[in-house]
């Protein structure tokens, strides 16, 4: 990937790298003179640029260049975790100032949680993240229906074993304070399917709501509503680089 300064990289890779769309209708664009570099038309489209130093333009609009894209997205109900959804909006879809197309969400929240999720294109960084070594901390905020057991917090500090037979690595149980409901604070440290609703259904409780709020270091800015984002701070992906 072109990053600095000198690198040169193909003019339709380029655009397709920041969403201006697919090779063919970047190719359609360049013929019908659509596309200028350094304020000449551009009609060859496997010419060579330099994405840091060129001034490319599509429809006389700049498309600069970023090597990768981070935010900080407050998921809301109904949207899937996912880059591409034939019957739902997805989460990078929310991201309506991207300059990237290949973002993707790093891990999944279902379809009916809410809350922090990291939209990147650093396919190392998601990697290290998503590590099932790294034991990333993941604090999840839950309202109940039920009663949790009087040990629900040492058997979750144990770990408990979920319907399908496996074992979960120790989690933090503590009660929460949510508009007077049923709530309770979750940290569990790896990311099965359905992990938090399958943990509190061993316990004999539905999750009736779930939001996460933090994953690693990173913890969801309490000033997003669902469906807002903002990107990470240069002091956020600093800790989160050195941290994982
Ligand atoms: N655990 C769940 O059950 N659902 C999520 O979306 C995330 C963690």
């Amino acid at each position: 990937m072109a990053g600095k300064s000198g690198d040169t990289m193909r003019l339709d890779r380029f655009l397709a790298e920041m969403g201006e769309g697919t090779r063919a209708r970047i190719r359609d664009m360049a013929k019908n003179g659509r596309i200028t570099v350094n304020g000449v038309i551009e009609k060859k489209t496997d010419r060579k640029i330099d994405p840091e130093a060129d001034q490319v333009a599509v429809d006389g609009r700049p498309v600069r260049y970023a090597a990768f894209e981070y935010y900080m997205l407050n998921k809301p109900q109904g949207v899937v975790s996912a880059t591409e959804d034939r019957l739902h909006t997805t989460v990078v879809e929310l991201i309506t100032e991207r300059k990237r197309g290949d973002l993707f969400p790093v891990g999944r929240l279902d379809i009916d949680t809410e809350g922090l999720l990291l939209i990147t294109n650093d396919g190392d960084l998601a990697h290290r993240l998503l590590s099932p070594k790294k034991h990333v901390d993941k604090r999840y905020l839950a309202v109940l229906e039920g009663k949790l057991p009087e040990n629900a917090a040492l058997r979750l500090r144990e770990g408990i074993l979920l319907e399908d037979g496996t074992m979960t690595l120790p989690a933090e149980l503590t009660a929460a304070e949510y508009a007077g409901a049923n709530a309770y604070v979750l940290t569990i440290h790896e990311g099965k399917f359905h992990q938090v609703k399958r943990m509190f259904e061993a316990l004999g409780c539905r999750v009736t709501y779930l939001k996460r709020l933090s994953m690693g270091s990173l913890a969801l800015d309490g000033g997003l509503a669902p469906g807002q984002y903002r990107p990470l701070t240069d002091e956020e992906l600093r800790t989160l680089r050195e941290n994982f």
